[in-house]
């Protein structure tokens, strides 16, 4: 039976299941992730990893960790971890698809709307003493009804953004690698080349992984090509886009808003200029969160250690070792 090393408490049923399977569990104490020291010590102790998205485990803390036959990242991106190399030392890397688009895809919705209707400003405005009388001018806001969405990267949570928007009366434009006719036809959906997609839309909302292409995929050119009026959502990754950039294209009023959930880096220091801007919504790295899908997505990640543990392959995996490592 092996040893799990899980990085934090979890929600759900999930340690409860791998010491049903026999496996011994050490949770990470506390709400802080371990450092990477502390990381790396743990996983040279493990049978398995059980990991969130702020666990970087580099190849080299891998290699050094001789035991260990899986990292189970209780996430559906995995770009805290390097599957290639993983694969390479014979671990196994695991994400939790399929269960978080729709719950993702409320919290996109959410910001998009709060963006949109300056929910966030206007509850900050009146918990001040703000709120004097009805007014004719303030917090004048944006339509969502009627209007247009870009949506880049259509995979399960872009198609459940797309679902969402089609109640709106959107007009839906998406970018992404591959063309879905199917979900073109059954939704109403636009395929835009990207520079179209951006000068198109009034909503951008970005559901990429981020990877090599897509690091910075949205930059001081494409703020650019924005329409001014046009507010971008972003519930995937900090680095797709170029905070920079970004910080000055709401400078320059190139865009009206933006509504973030993942920043560069997470947490995003206090010091940072986007708290300075009343059209910028943030969120701490909350769109999966409800209770029932991180229960779920905990589950996920043990059911894939309990079946490597167990000798076989597991549910999810994001990589194929050649030559995995034995229990
Ligand atoms: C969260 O960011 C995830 O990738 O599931």
């Amino acid at each position: 039976m092996g040893h799990v090393f899980i990085t934090r408490a979890v929600p759900g049923r999930a340690v409860e299941s791998l010491t049903a399977a026999g496996h011994s569990v050490q949770l990470w104490p506390g709400d802080l992730p371990p450092s990477p020291e502390a990381l790396a010590a743990a996983l040279a102790a493990a049978d398995a990893a059980f990991t969130t998205v702020v666990d970087f485990v580099s190849p080299a803390m891998l290699a050094a960790s001789r035991h260990l036959k899986i990292v189970a990242n209780m996430a559906v991106g995995y770009d805290n971890i390097d599957p290639a190399a993983a694969a390479e030392l014979g671990v196994w890397v695991t994400n939790t698809p399929g269960v978080l688009a729709e719950t993702t895809a409320d919290m996109a919705w959410a910001l998009l709307m709060a963006a949109a209707r300056n929910v966030v400003a206007s509850d900050r405005d009146t918990r001040a003493g703000g709120w004097k009388t009805w007014s004719p001018t303030g917090f004048l806001g944006v339509d969502v009804f009627g209007a247009t969405l870009g949506i880049v990267g259509l995979g399960e949570i872009g198609e459940a953004v797309a679902r969402r928007a089609t109640g709106f009366k959107m007009r839906i434009l998406y970018h992404s690698r591959t063309r879905k006719p199917a979900l073109e036809a059954d939704l109403g959906l636009e395929y835009a080349a990207f520079p179209d997609l951006l000068a198109g839309s009034d909503f951008i909302s970005l559901h990429t992984p981020l990877t090599p292409e897509t690091r910075g995929l949205m930059g001081a050119a494409e703020f650019a090509a924005m329409k001014p009026s046009a507010i971008l959502v972003n519930t995937s990754r900090g680095g797709v886009v170029d905070q920079d950039a970004l910080i000055e294209a709401l400078r320059s009023r190139a865009i009206a808003g933006a509504a973030l959930d993942v920043t560069t880096p997470e947490p995003l220091p206090l010091d940072s200029p986007l708290y300075t801007f009343p059209n910028v919504v943030i969120t701490p790295h909350i769109a999966s969160a409800s209770l029932a899908t991180r229960s779920r997505m905990a589950e996920m990640a043990a059911e894939n250690i309990i079946a490597v543990l167990g000798g076989g392959a597991p549910l999810h995996p994001v990589n194929r070792p050649t030559n995995p490592r034995h229990t």
